[in-house]
């Protein structure tokens, strides 16, 4: 039997635990007898009958480890007597269609493959839900999602039972929250899918830098990433790779590739794979020659600094938002020394930073939680808290630290700073006592980068 295209969970023992584990945790917060409903992603056309390349929704996934469009997970937590239960929906068999598609499990398939207690067709799921949902306590599912549209209709039907005693469920609820909270945390299983991600992107990273060579075109040092990325595995990149040489590296979302990275120039990159639905996100900024020029060295060490500093902010029970405060401490000092700002025109470091006047080279945050998406899903302030704090970390977060620097032409900026865009980012793990570098395989201090690409240029 072959595994899907999108994946290779079945059979996969230690990840289909995980997955039962992940129920449970998610049942466990819902009051007996409680449903949960939660779609897969659909399948999006790119144009004429052309789809976009599938990826399942990483909630659904987190549950079920299924990678098939076209599925949905029906939860029913315990009640009395009655044991939990996890219910597959799914394409039926279609010796046909698999000529064209490929293999697709079916219900019977599906339900062995990954420890369901059942498993239906997906035409099914109006029949079977309006027998689960009759006289449930609770609905949980995405509020605000298309399955709206489809719990209106249940609700609907089960009103025409009301005759015979059947009631509705008599409030609906939103699974997201739930979910998000559980996936903040990163289980032994998405931990090393993570590992396996940050390793093979920071092993793109390092072929990149040693393929670069003045002239070459964006496009082509990307290619070297994309090929490191799928011939170690990684179903595909985890966002839209940034190769931004000279001044498009100061154009935070660049991603058209199509420039040439010239004599001189720094080149911005800001890839990561994603390994079995699992991101990785690393930045890096090297000369495209290969040597630092003074002024861009002065930048590189100062983002360096600030993100060195933004680490040890790391530890659990700090703040999430230390790191980013760390940061832009180093930065606006930084700009200030430089004469990036001046001042006495900005005023000292705490003017700098309470009028933010750092914003001008240093307008985004200083990272994100990671894991199935890039920008993964969870809260990063206490909303149970009278004042909404940032919240604490927590050993198993999993996020990005990631300052830069941006400087465009502009009055008052020293000129040789002008065009230079750079940002390092890494990904992290908070574990009991500090944190761990999950992408520490790329070199990021100057002597190490300029080591590894003079070295290259030899060969
Ligand atoms: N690559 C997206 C980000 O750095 O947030
Ligand atoms: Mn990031
Ligand atoms: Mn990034």
């Amino acid at each position: 039997m072959s595994s899907p295209i999108t994946g290779t969970s079945a059979g996969n023992s230690a990840l289909l635990a995980a997955c039962a584990a992940r129920r449970a945790r998610l049942l466990a917060q819902l009051p007996p007898g409680a449903v949960a409903v939660l779609a897969t992603a659909p399948e999006v056309l790119r144009n004429a009958d052309s789809e976009y390349l599938y990826r399942h929704d990483s909630d659904f996934y987190y549950l079920s480890a299924f990678t098939e469009p076209d599925s949905v997970l029906v939860l029913v937590a315990a009640r009395a007597a009655t044991p939990a239960r996890a219910m597959l929906f799914c394409r039926p068999k279609h010796p046909e269609r698999e000529i064209w598609d490929g293999y697709r499990y079916g219900p019977e398939a599906a339900c062995a493959a990954f420890g369901m207690d059942a498993a239906f067709p997906i035409d099914d799921l109006d029949a079977q839900i309006a027998t689960l949902l009759a006289d449930a306590p609770a609905l949980y599912y995405a509020l605000g999602s298309p399955l709206d549209a489809r719990v209106r209709i249940w609700r609907a039907a089960l009103r025409q039972q009301a005759r015979s005693g059947i009631s509705a469920p008599p409030s609906d609820a939103d699974l997201l929250p739930l979910l998000a909270e559980l996936r903040l945390r990163k289980d032994d299983v998405e931990l090393a899918s993570m590992q396996r991600a940050a390793d093979i992107s920071a092993q793109a990273h390092v072929r990149a830098m040693r393929a670069t060579r003045p002239g070459m075109f964006e496009y082509a040092v990307e290619a070297e990433l994309l090929y490191e990325f799928r011939r170690n595995g990684a179903q595909a990149p985890a966002y839209n790779s940034i190769v931004a040489s000279g001044a498009r590296a100061c154009v935070l979302h660049y991603s058209a590739n199509n420039g040439r990275c010239l004599d001189g120039e720094l080149l911005l990159i800001d890839a990561g794979c994603e390994f079995d639905s699992y991101a990785a996100d690393i930045s890096r900024t090297y000369p495209v020659n290969g040597r630092f020029s003074s002024a861009q060295r002065q930048l590189y060490e100062l983002v360096l600094a600030a993100q060195s500093a933004a680490l040890q902010a790391i530890a659990p029970g700090q703040p999430y938002s230390e790191m980013h405060q760390a940061a832009v401490r180093v930065l606006a000092q930084g700009m200030l020394d430089l004469g990036l700002l001046q001042k006495d025109v900005h005023g000292n470091l705490d003017d700098v930073i309470a009028n933010q006047h750092y914003r001008q080279f240093y307008m985004h945050g200083t990272g994100h939680w990671l894991g199935l998406d890039v920008h993964d899903v969870g809260q990063y302030r206490d909303i149970t808290a009278a004042d909404k704090a940032s919240r604490a970390l927590q050993p198993g977060m999993t996020l990005t630290v990631e300052p830069g620097i941006y400087v465009r032409p502009a009055a008052g900026v020293p000129e040789c700073y002008w065009n230079t865009g750079i940002r390092i980012e890494d990904d992290v793990l908070v574990t009991e006592h500090g944190y761990t570098i999950l992408t520490a395989g790329v070199p990021k201090t100057v002597a190490d980068i300029e080591h590894l690409m003079q070295h290259s240029q030899q060969s």
